[in-house]
């Protein structure tokens, strides 16, 4: 019987454990595979936590937000934390060796990564060392390259137009202009989708630069023509066509170490100030990674778990099961590490939103 491990890096997200409960269950009942998780993401292959999942453990966790193997944004086989010089600045090894050498200790022939680029670059480094691996594409930002869609994006969409709905209430009452903030670090897919399902006023995501100008036009467009409020959907990584984006930390142990946000409070008092509207500011932050995955991440998770786990019976290793024209298939993990997969400029629901009068800061 081959042992396979499964992991979760990156941030969390719903589904997770929907894609933990494919594979365990399908690895077991179809395969006749042995399935141990890893525990807190590659920290756990560097720190050897690691445990085996059987029916049990799986068992009535599809609909549970996070995930039971706990993940990590920072841990990274190719420069891991080791300690702190006399000087108190972080000191870093690659310490790939001894993941290896924990992997073949607990005799995993391979491993099922799930999480975004982070961890399909962490994977590609791994399968360049020997060990095989296969991913699953995770992430509420949907940036994965070569995958029309990942799971968690559908949920975070759903939370983020909840919001966004619920911020309308308050902006027609009080004839304010409210700007709502949404993750996704360089990619605007989450705000571009909860932008237009909740009818917002105006969406400016990473790759549209807006114009201050064009977005105090539109607020008082608006109220000229009777609306005394505008909801404008602001991606975390929104930048102006002069200006740069808006970090709100610097983790500093982490591969990727710039944490976006603040670009809504930014705006709120620039628009304050040019337009002399009253403007608030909402950042909707880590609730949108939150909460029980909708029906579709459901069934995308399963579908993907599934897969990976039918994968590594088959012994075909060292790919990415992605979504292409609404089939599930594979590509290589060599063409997805170190990639972004951002919103194209002729997406069609760009043009659909700038018909029914999105304004996207810009001066088409
Ligand atoms: O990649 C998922 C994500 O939620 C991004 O949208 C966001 O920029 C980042 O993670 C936040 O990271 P952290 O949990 O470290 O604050």
């Amino acid at each position: 019987m081959k042992r396979i491990g499964v992991l979760t890096g990156g941030g969390d997200c719903p589904g997770l454990n929907a894609v933990i409960r494919a594979v365990v269950k399908s690895a077991v009942n179809d395969f006749g595979l042995e399935v141990w998780g890893v525990e807190d993401g590659y920290l756990g292959l560097i720190r050897d936590r690691m445990r085996p999942l059987d029916m049990k453990d799986v068992s009535n966790i599809l609909t549970r937000g996070g995930t039971i193997l706990g993940t990590s944004n920072k841990a990274d086989p190719r420069r891991s934390k080791v300690g702190v010089d006399a000087a108190g600045n972080d000191v870093f090894e690659d310490v790939t060796d001894r993941v290896l050498e924990h992997v073949r200790a607990r005799k995993l022939d391979a491993l099922i990564c799930i999480g975004g680029d982070g961890t399909m670059t962490g994977a590609a480094h791994l399968v360049a060392h020997g060990l095989p691996c296969i991913g699953v594409p995770k992430t509420i930002d949907n940036d994965l390259m070569h995958t029309e869609i990942t799971f968690g994006f559908t949920t975070a969409v759903q939370t983020a137009t909840e919001a966004l709905d619920r911020i309308h209430t308050t902006a027609a009452s009080h004839h304010r202009v409210m700007l709502v903030e949404m993750m996704g670090r360089y990619a605007g897919w989450l705000t571009l989708h909860a932008g237009a399902a909740s009818g917002a006023d105006v969406i400016l995501i990473p790759e549209i630069p807006y114009l201050l100008d064009q977005v105090c036009a539109h607020c008082l467009q608006r109220s000229r023509h009777g609306k005394a409020f505008t909801i404008i959907a602001v991606a975390e990584g929104a930048r102006p066509v002069d200006g740069d984006y808006v970090v709100d930390r610097v983790v500093q142990d982490s591969p990727d170490p710039v944490r976006l946000g603040g670009v809504s409070e930014v705006l709120c008092d620039q628009i304050a100030t040019r337009a002399g509207l009253e403007c608030r500011a909402t950042i909707l932050g880590h609730v949108q990674r939150g909460g029980s995955p909708v029906a579709f991440d459901r069934v995308l998770a399963t579908l993907f778990g599934h897969e990976a786990a039918r994968l590594a019976a088959a012994g075909k290793f060292n790919e990415l099961v992605v979504q292409q024209g609404n089939r599930i298939t594979t590509v290589p993990l060599s063409e997805v590490a170190d990639q972004q997969r951002t919103v194209p400029i002729d997406d069609p629901l760009i043009a659909a939103s700038r018909a029914v009068g999105v304004s996207f800061g810009d001066e088409s």
